[in-house]
């Protein structure tokens, strides 16, 4: 604790420690709010005595506004500590970013980094002072809607993300005006919520936490976020936001988190619907014992002030610890100095600057876009080809995704309007809307396909069909588009369909009725233009698959790096032609896409690869040498993936598990060589004791450009 929070707390009374632990929305304190009773408000308002208490304030954003709001706070609070603004800032503030799935497509841990520093840039201007991001759970199921905000099912790849993220929010520490502190969520494993439904119940052995999930959020604290969040959902059956083990042991001592911990929305109230509390009294006691600093919208804590002459001295020492962390984290950021830390109404505005933003978006939104198939290439398209676009997302802003309240849909750019500016020769017609059966004008429709050279269908889900609270059993296209997509392939002319969506869909209808696949996870501001330059050729798809795509729903979950089992499919045989092994008997194990999948236009395939040593001790590194050769005449980019497979050990372990990854560009008619590096410490693994090590004996390390096509090397642990 730094001196100046110790005098801070010496001077507070209880009730002025407690509402350091209240969190509120902004209309709050705009008086608008008429929902709460009890005796703490009037007329539906909280008191003055209360409101001028409180420590942070959520969801509210903008320079005048945040000001306003400080102003009259600092001016009513006898001890004049500032309000911290927090909000949800996911993937961008005003210039709209991909969502976190698209970013982690993008296989650029720049990307993120450029993406989440951005999204600060503009909050901070805004007055926001922490958001709430990243989302760090790993996720194997699509029908969890917000599968759209984490970075996808492989661990390696949400740690890199994770770390990425936090340090463009931060910046370098301390956290300047241009930047804001980070929350890690939600602690833990939401991600992995039952079937796929939202708020649903997690249950999973402690093994498979630490094998799988842990290490995103570990990395993020590595990278010294400022906060992490609570999940919704139980984890060793009991409910996160009251789970002492998950926070006290796991967070807090384990992996050393000493900053803010915070409830998600509401979540100590309903340790009440959980039915490990009786009321909002026991609820507040589960949660402060569990180490939870802030109550996000519960009043749970809120209660505290009704009965402070009763409190136990456990509870009070709890509030110290807890309101000392919050006033930790004003410091570090400078509210003390500056409680208008950062805002900034000209730069907010700066037409300059939201032109470079917009520069940084689109580049993400061009790294971001996966390429899943391109039959005899008939991708990129050149500028005189006659083009038939048509499709629920060809002319529509409902490009930015979920989690994007300062995005403005309406002045976003649809591609029918970009693509009129690249092609000569273009018509459209819209066809169906996202969920229609009826094709419109579909004598125009039969005429303007006639008279095109390639039919471009823009299909896809809206953007309020990914997020919270939009779990799907059957995460697949609204069957009016695929009835569309079966009228459309009747003229025989080659069709390319770009796939906006917010999660993995299965696709394995619309990928025998096309030519060419374009995957756009909602891409952003600029993703009409970024789908167009990839269309025309301007760049080069680079994307590739952060989760597996599956070909059938009742694959899900399905993830590529699953475990070893006794009775595996043997390799070459297919499902019919065997009996009792791990198999369906009436489809395929194979997903339709895999993790990692993705093409580009240049021609580039690995030449070489040659381990450098495949003996090795535990301090050492592993050295793969790669020659990429790309025979074509136009320069590229690929994505280098290494993969590791340990063959013997005392628990099972993934058939691979990404490594390593590096985007690299190839010149035309040329090659590069790479010396990919692991270093032998990422071949740890969780044992039965659930301690974590690295096994001597035997291992396989392989390199690829995608997860399934790789070159394998062996090695030895000594
Ligand atoms: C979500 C959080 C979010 C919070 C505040 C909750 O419903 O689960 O991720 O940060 O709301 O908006």
């Amino acid at each position: 604790m730094t001196d100046i929070v110790k005098k801070l707390l010496n001077k507070m009374t209880v009730e002025e420690k407690i509402g350091q632990l209240i969190q509120v929305t902004g209309d709050f304190f705009k008086g608008s709010e008429s929902t709460i009773t009890g005796p703490l408000s009037e007329n539906g308002r909280l008191k003055d005595e209360v409101k001028y208490m409180i420590g942070s304030v959520l969801g509210t954003s903008g320079s005048s506004e945040v000001k306003k709001i400080q102003q009259d706070y600092l001016a009513h609070s006898s001890l004049k500590i500032p309000l911290l603004f927090m909000a949800d800032v996911i993937h961008g503030y005003k210039t709209i970013f991909p969502i976190p799935l698209g970013i982690a497509a993008t296989f650029n841990p720049k990307m993120m980094k450029i993406a989440s520093q951005v999204a600060a840039s503009e909050s901070a201007a805004a007055g926001l002072h922490v958001t709430f991001a990243p989302m760090v759970d790993l996720v194997r199921d699509p029908r969890w809607g917000r599968v759209m905000e984490s970075t996808g099912e492989d661990p390696y790849l949400n740690e890199v993300m994770a770390r990425e993220a936090v340090k463009g929010f931060q910046g370098n520490l301390p956290i300047d005006d241009s930047h804001i502190a980070a929350t890690v969520k939600h602690f833990a494993g939401y991600g992995a919520a039952e079937a796929g439904r939202e708020y649903n119940t997690v249950d999973m052995s402690e093994w498979q936490f630490r094998e799988n999930y842990l290490g995103a959020y570990q990395s993020a604290i590595e990278a010294q976020a400022k906060l992490v969040m609570t999940s919704f959902n139980t984890m060793f059956g009991v409910p996160a936001t009251g789970n002492k083990y998950l926070m006290k042991d796991i967070l807090r001592q384990e992996l050393e988190f000493n900053g803010v911990l915070i409830s998600d929305w509401d979540a100590i109230n309903e340790l009440i619907n959980h039915g490990t509390a009786t009321d909002l009294q026991a609820a507040t006691n589960l949660a402060l014992n569990a180490g939870v600093d802030i109550d996000m919208m519960s009043f749970a804590y809120i209660t505290l002030l009704e009965h402070v002459d009763e409190l136990s001295k456990n509870v009070l020492k709890l509030i110290d610890e807890s309101a000392s962390r919050v006033l930790q984290l004003k410091k570090e950021l400078g509210l003390f100095q500056n409680p208008y830390k950062g805002l900034n109404p000209e730069k907010e505005n700066d037409k300059d600057i939201k032109l470079a933003h917009e520069k940084n978006a689109l580049e993400v939104a061009e790294e971001s876009i996966v390429m899943v198939k391109n039959n005899s290439s008939i991708l990129p398209l050149s500028f005189d080809q006659r083009v038939f676009l048509t499709g629920p997302v060809a002319d529509t802003g409902d490009l930015l995704g979920s989690w994007s309240w300062k995005g403005d849909v309406l002045q976003t750019k649809s591609l029918l309007f970009k693509m009129k500016k690249s092609f000569k020769n273009i018509s459209f017609s819209e066809g169906i809307n996202y969920h229609d059966r009826h094709i419109k004008d579909w004598d125009k429709i039969s005429q303007q396909v006639s008279d095109a050279d390639v039919i471009i269908v823009a299909l896809g889900q809206p953007s309020s069909e990914s997020g919270e609270a939009t779990s799907m059993m059957e995460p697949t296209l609204p069957i009016g588009q695929i009835e569309y997509l079966k009228k459309l392939r009747q003229f025989n002319k080659p069709i390319v369909a770009i796939v906006v969506t917010g999660r993995p869909l299965i696709l394995t209808q619309v990928n025998e009725l096309v030519d060419a696949m374009l995957i756009s996870f909602f891409p952003g501001t600029k993703g009409a233009t970024a789908l167009t330059n990839i269309l025309t050729g301007k760049s080069e798809p680079t994307g590739r698959l952060p989760m597996t795509f599956p070909r059938n729903n009742g694959q899900i979950p399905i993830y590529y790096n699953s475990y070893t089992t006794g009775r595996p499919i043997e390799f070459g045989l297919q499902n019919n032609e065997t009996k009792y092994v791990t198999k369906y008997i009436d489809g395929s194990n194979d997903p339709l896409y895999n993790f990692g999948d993705g093409l580009g236009y240049a021609d580039i395939s690995i030449s070489e690869s040659v381990i450098q040593e495949n003996v090795l001790s535990m301090s050492e590194q592993i050295k793969v040498s790669v020659i990429l050769q790309n025979k074509s005449n136009r320069s590229g980019q690929t994505v280098l993936q290494g993969y590791i497979h340990q063959k013997i050990g005392e628990t099972v372990h993934p058939t691979k598990a990404l490594k390593w990854f590096k985007k690299i560009e190839v010149p035309a008619k040329n090659s590069r060589k790479i010396m990919m590096s692991i270093p032998v410490n990422e071949l740890a693994s969780v044992h039965q004791d659930l301690s974590t090590s690295i096994d001597l004996g035997e291992y396989e390390i392989m390199v690829g450009l995608n997860s399934t096509d790789l070159v394998s090397h062996n090695l030895t642990i000594e």
